[in-house]
């Protein structure tokens, strides 16, 4: 999978790293483009995710597809210790240069070969968190348990998403947390129409969850990935807020 992955690639690298650490002044650089008022209400989907979790600090963490570590970043200050697990070798080496040195080179795309060098940086409890690349369908069975598990935008990534969504309930402690957050994009070149929900995600996702965690929110979250000044994709991720039984 790793030279077909398009996670690996450089250009879908440079759209995560600008998704997770951008300003408002880098993403909507061109002040002559009537960017509407929705667009910039996207932003921030990694912290708003994990604002979800209980406003109290827990000790053990973990981010699921965390793709360059915002997510995981924003966990640590309410988690004294988060792992960031993501199947991109490219990256978990960039989350952990930003770990390492607060700062990463990155190029957000304009139009054509026009491109910014620009720099994202991480701040905050850096040092609670650690990286590792691996199969989130396939994870080391010494893991542990946690207090909180957190997975945006994967389940609907993954070939076989009941790999993950069978191992949740002995991923989270007895009264812990789990977010799960997916734009419900089901596609053939990620998972085979034979791994989709029957019906619609969440009944799905309920249906499979029921017996071991308690629904406790559901709401709706928009994000954005700039591909060039013009062209940016808008989505909106379903995210179910769960207890462990
Ligand atoms: C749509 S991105 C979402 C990333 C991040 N959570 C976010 O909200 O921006 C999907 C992520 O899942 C990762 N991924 C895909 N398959 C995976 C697997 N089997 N195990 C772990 N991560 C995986 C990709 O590398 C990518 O970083």
């Amino acid at each position: 999978m790793a030279d077909s992955n398009i996670y690996e690639s450089p250009r879908l690298l440079d759209e995560y790293l600008l998704f997770h650490y951008g300003s408002s002044e880098q993403v909507f650089a061109d002040a002559e483009i009537p960017y509407p008022a929705a667009m910039r209400e996207a932003l921030g989907f990694t912290r708003r995710t994990v604002s979800y979790f209980g406003d109290f600090t827990v000790a053990r963490g973990l981010d699921l597809g965390c793709a360059v570590g915002g997510s995981t970043f924003a966990m640590a200050e309410h988690c004294e210790c988060v792992i960031g697990i993501d199947y991109s070798h490219a990256f978990i080496g960039a989350a952990t240069t930003l770990q390492q040195s607060k700062t990463i080179a990155f190029r957000r795309h304009d139009e054509g070969g026009m491109h910014q060098e620009l720099q994202a940086q991480a701040a905050g409890r850096m040092d609670r968190c650690s990286f590792e690349q691996g199969d989130a369908m396939n994870l080391r069975g010494d893991l542990g348990r946690f207090d909180r598990v957190h997975a945006a935008n994967l389940i609907c990534r993954l070939p076989q998403p009941l790999a993950l969504i069978e191992r949740l309930s002995d991923l989270v402690r007895s009264g812990g947390e789990l977010i799960l957050a997916t734009p419900c994009t089901w596609l053939e070149e990620f998972t085979p129409p034979s791994a989709w929900p029957e019906g619609d995600t969440f009944s799905w996702l309920h249906q499979q969850l029921e017996a071991h965690f308690e629904l406790m929110h559901r709401c709706h979250e928009p994000f954005l990935i700039r591909e060039t000044a013009r062209k940016f994709q808008w989505s909106q991720s379903l995210v179910t807020c769960w207890q462990r039984k």
